[in-house]
């Protein structure tokens, strides 16, 4: 069908943080991302959104863009109570856990793909892997956020071997042994406790996708017949 008009496009991603003193912490972590901040504002006590508010934009490039926002805000009390109650109910972490709420973790935890989670397609390989090997060394050694990050890599599925050997060649992905949904992309996944997501209100999902051009579409980047085809081969 012709475009003969703009495209409604997708608007902003509004994510939460449990408690003011989260706050900071958090929106660094969405800077040391490479997410642009815009501007923030300070809490007013007698709202119920007492912590401050931050906008970002997922790239630099894409500022004053319209399709590109994240909001980042304090969880309002009474979403609180309720993912308060619901862990208390089911005993999350604690020696009575719920089975269901232990296979649903171990499913997270194999797969972050398997919940809820808002995926960027980058614009570079490189931006990517040095996004990647930033929030290892930040996980695995800053003083604040040691310990809030899990990243998760898939390369891409062999079998271009152009790149396959860019995945040889890659600091992030030559020992990765996980594969991407789709060919010729890859993906990573970025998780943390320090934002709201998922029905116990305790972890949220990135997804960063990166598919090489010059191949058919990917379902990553273009849902074309093209893409469906690629996946129907994939899973046969
Ligand atoms: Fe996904």
């Amino acid at each position: 069908m012709a475009q003969d008009r703009p495209s409604s496009t997708y608007g902003h991603l509004a994510m939460q943080y449990r408690d003011k003193a989260d706050a900071p912490l958090a929106a660094r972590l969405l800077r040391e991302i490479g997410f642009k901040e815009c501007y923030s504002i300070a809490s007013t006590e007698a709202g119920p959104y007492s912590g401050p508010f931050h906008h970002f934009v997922i790239d630099e490039s894409a500022n004053r863009g319209t399709d590109r926002i994240l909001f980042l805000l304090q969880m309002p009390p009474a979403l609180r109570e309720v993912y308060d109650e619901i862990n208390e109910k089911l005993g999350v972490g604690t020696d009575h856990q719920s089975a269901k709420v232990t296979a649903m973790r171990e499913a997270l935890a194999h797969d972050p793909e398997y919940g809820f989670h808002a995926a960027v397609v980058m614009h570079s390989l490189e931006e990517l892997e040095a996004m990647v090997l930033r929030l290892q060394k930040l996980n695995a050694e800053d003083p604040e956020l040691k310990g809030h990050i899990r990243v998760t890599p898939n390369r891409a599925r062999p079998g271009t071997p152009e790149v396959d050997a860019r995945m040889d060649a890659s600091p992030v992905f030559k020992d990765v042994t996980r594969h991407c949904y789709g060919p010729n992309g890859v993906q990573v996944f970025v998780e943390t406790d320090l934002l709201v997501g998922g029905p116990l209100g305790d972890n949220f999902a990135f997804e960063f996708d990166y598919v090489f051009p010059g191949y058919k579409d990917n379902i990553l980047n273009a849902p074309s017949s093209d893409a469906e085809e690629l996946l129907a081969a994939q899973d046969a």
